[in-house]
């Protein structure tokens, strides 16, 4: 399963880097506001940042809602550094950029997905990732995990090339479930990523460890 951080913070991104489980990051408009990056100059620099943090992909998101406009911003963004991985919205128009760029071998990440019929359109349009947002299904009382396990049959059924890239993880357990499911892929918060580390009886063992040690020594 690969590790993506969803962030677009720079120093939480380094900490996952270093943490050496890091294979990617997705941003997207909100994450972008969220840390003060305003104006396309400074956005389009804040990708190239990521990338020269982190090995893998990095998702950049198409603002345009035309297929034109989408085509021509996701070849821009593209041709920024060859790491980025162009996100693309399910709508009409983005199943038709998702086709035209996964031909011309420009890597894609269909966002904003919520069910299994979007995500069967994004994998006959060649995309790279697809991402269903679990969290945000959660939220409104729907099932977001099960949304994964239906879309792993689907793909498996037809061996589509398609990754599940897991996204709007909110937490430890979704990186579990997720990975249990068989998704190819999660982006979560650092928070979440660093909860996979924590057990009360690896900290009690670690001390006493440590305290028989010094007794000895
Ligand atoms: C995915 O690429 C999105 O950026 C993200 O996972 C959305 O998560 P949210 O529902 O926490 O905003």
């Amino acid at each position: 399963m690969k590790f993506f951080i969803d962030t677009a913070n720079l120093d939480q991104i380094r900490e996952a880097q270093e943490l050496g489980v890091l294979d990617g990051v997705t941003t997207n408009p909100s994450l972008m506001a969220k840390e003060g990056i305003t104006g396309r100059n400074n956005i389009l620099k804040h990708y190239v940042d990521i990338c020269n943090i982190v090995d893998g992909g990095v998702s950049a998101e198409v603002i345009a809602t035309e297929f034109k406009a989408m085509v021509k911003e996701g070849e821009e963004l593209a041709d920024l550094h060859d790491q980025i991985v162009v996100k693309i919205p399910m709508i009409k128009d983005g199943v038709k950029a998702l086709k035209y760029l996964s031909d011309k071998d420009i890597r894609t990440n269909c966002t904003l997905v919520f069910s299994v019929g979007q995500a069967l359109l994004a994998a006959k349009a060649g995309a790279t990732y697809v991402s269903p947002f679990i969290g945000r299904l959660d939220d409104i009382s729907a099932d977001g995990l099960n949304l994964i396990a239906e879309i792993r049959h689907i793909y498996d059924n037809y061996a589509f090339d398609t990754q599940i890239l897991a996204a709007s993880i909110r937490h430890t357990m979704h990186i579990i479930d997720c990975a249990k499911l068989g998704a190819d892929v999660m982006t979560g918060p650092l928070s979440a990523i660093e909860g996979l580390l924590k057990h009360p009886l690896t900290d009690s063992g670690l001390e006493k460890f440590l305290a028989d040690y010094k007794k000895g020594n």
